[in-house]
């Protein structure tokens, strides 16, 4: 485990890790990252990233790699069939999931769009812990629908139970009896993302499996964020602390009949795939795959990405790699914490959570909390955070606004990519923000895409008071 004590009895995450090769940064000035937030319409995910000082975007298909995996990937056995790299990444989920069959897909929006092509019909209802955003997305494509029933902690931000991600079990129970013939399948996402990176407990899943079974439905385990759960089941979860990490994912993965994830994530390279049993399933998806993904040993990634995943896999079974990321975020959080910044507690995997509801109630929801404090934060920071809101969700069904449960701007941690003095830099600039959110106001639409509007929509200011942040931070900081 990477946590040491100082001598003067400070804790502090320890990267057990070097840094090998590196990509230069630049830290453009504040006036450049008004024009270039402008440009991109208020949508972090529109910056040129060469506009960017420290991507705090996403973790998906950013994490550093390691020399093994580097080094795996000069011996992929590039070809369109029956390649051998596809073989060793087969073994390699067989070790960690152990289910017989394994499908590829380039990643995990494409294992959701088939497991949801073979699985949802018209009418059907999916429960869960919480949405991600393409999930829904895929489910609603069938003409199904999502029903959320995670523990009531879920949307408490600041709170300090330990798995937030769980299913409330007496609310699956229901859904059973109320909506009995229309549940094609129970899905549970690891270390479930939008509610702030909160991992789910090997006992919750244990439940969740038990009444599955009993009502005959499948239950689908989204494994993309695993790699923090496992962290955090080991180091919380008492029946966990004397098994090692492989054993206790072992455990997860017996409980769940299907798994699927993203590489981008789990695995930290680029891909994606589905692992099963069923048999009949499984033919069923495997015609579709050469179909919508590629041939069925490649399914889409190339055979250096596949080589990549099958040695990141097994490396995140060594608790000193998994944990510097929840680690790293835990540091952040306490210390944002301290100084009075509302984020969410307890901190979870992917990356460090700031309220937007608390940091700004000064603003209307309809005018985008979280989408505003992206904004505000790249302007003064140069660090592209990503919007968790109500721009990510989907208007209701009578065009208002569905307005989000939780607002949250995700400043992501890709794995071991990050080192300690940008994240003391990024924590000082969220404190100053926060210090000056006065300032802040909202954002309005200017251009609005009917599907998953938050990847392409363009957003401007209500008033000019960008200018005037921008301004302030000048004065503050003698520029
Ligand atoms: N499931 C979860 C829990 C995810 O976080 C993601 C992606 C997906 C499925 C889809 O996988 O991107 O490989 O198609 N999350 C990324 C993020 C995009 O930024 O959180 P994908």
């Amino acid at each position: 485990m990477n946590r040491i004590k100082l001598s003067n009895g400070e804790d502090l995450p320890l990267e057990m890790h070097k840094v090998k090769i590196v990509q230069k940064l630049e830290l453009k000035p504040v006036e450049k990252r008004l024009e270039a937030i402008k440009e991109a319409g208020n949508n972090t995910f529109l910056l040129r990233n060469r506009d960017v000082f420290l991507d705090m975007l996403t973790d998906s298909g950013t994490n550093a790699m390691s020399d093994l995996q580097q080094a795996a990937m000069l011996t992929a056995d590039d070809c369109y069939a029956g390649g051998e790299s596809f073989f060793r990444l087969e073994a390699e989920l067989k070790k960690v999931f152990n289910k017989k069959f394994f499908l590829p897909a380039h990643q995990g929006r494409a294992c959701e769009h088939l497991l949801s092509r073979v699985m949802v019909k018209k009418g059907n209802i999916v429960p869960m812990n919480y949405h991600f955003t393409t999930t829904k997305a895929h489910i609603r494509l069938q003409g199904g629908d999502i029903l959320e029933i995670p523990a009531d902690e879920a949307f408490n931000t600041s709170s300090d139970a330990l798995f937030k991600g769980n299913i409330d079990i007496s609310k699956l129970k229901k859904a059973f009896k109320q909506h009995k013939g229309k549940i094609p399948f129970v899905r549970l996402e690891a270390g479930t993302n939008l509610i702030g990176g909160q991992p789910v407990s090997l006992q919750n899943i244990k439940e969740i499996h038990a009444l599955c079974k009993q009502n005959n439905v499948p239950f689908v385990f989204d494994a993309s964020l695993l790699q923090d759960n496992l962290f955090f089941m080991k180091t919380q979860e008492d029946s966990c602390k004397d098994k090692s990490i492989l054993e206790i994912c072992n455990e997860v993965a017996d409980n769940v009949d299907i798994i699927y994830f993203s590489a981008r994530k789990f695995g930290c390279a680029r891909g994606g795939g589905i692992c099963l049993n069923d048999e009949k399933l499984f033919s069923e998806i495997r015609q579709l795959v050469p179909l919508f993904e590629g041939f069925l040993t490649y399914g889409g990634m190339s055979d250096k990405e596949i080589e990549a995943i099958a040695v990141g896999i097994r490396e995140s079974m060594d608790i000193d790699m998994i944990s510097q990321g929840p680690q790293f975020i835990k540091f952040m959080t306490e210390e944002l914490k301290k100084a009075g910044v509302p984020v969410v507690t307890p901190p979870g995997g992917l990356g460090c959570h700031l309220d937007a509801k608390a940091f700004l109630s000064h603003i209307d929801p309809e005018n985008f909390q979280a989408g505003s404090l992206a904004s505000a934060f790249y302007i003064i920071s140069g660090v592209r955070g990503m919007e968790r809101g109500t721009i990510a969700e989907e208007r209701n069904k009578d065009g208002s606004e569905c307005i989000a449960k939780i607002e949250l701007l995700r400043l992501a941690l890709p794995r071991r990519v990050f080192t300690m003095s940008q994240i003391k830099f990024t924590i000082d600039r969220i404190i100053w923000l926060h210090k000056n959110r006065d300032l802040i106001d909202g954002l309005e639409w200017e251009e609005e895409p009917e599907i998953l509007r938050f990847f392409l929509g363009r957003l401007k200011p209500v008033n000019d008071w960008q200018e005037r942040l921008v301004e302030k931070f000048k004065q503050d900081f003698d520029l």
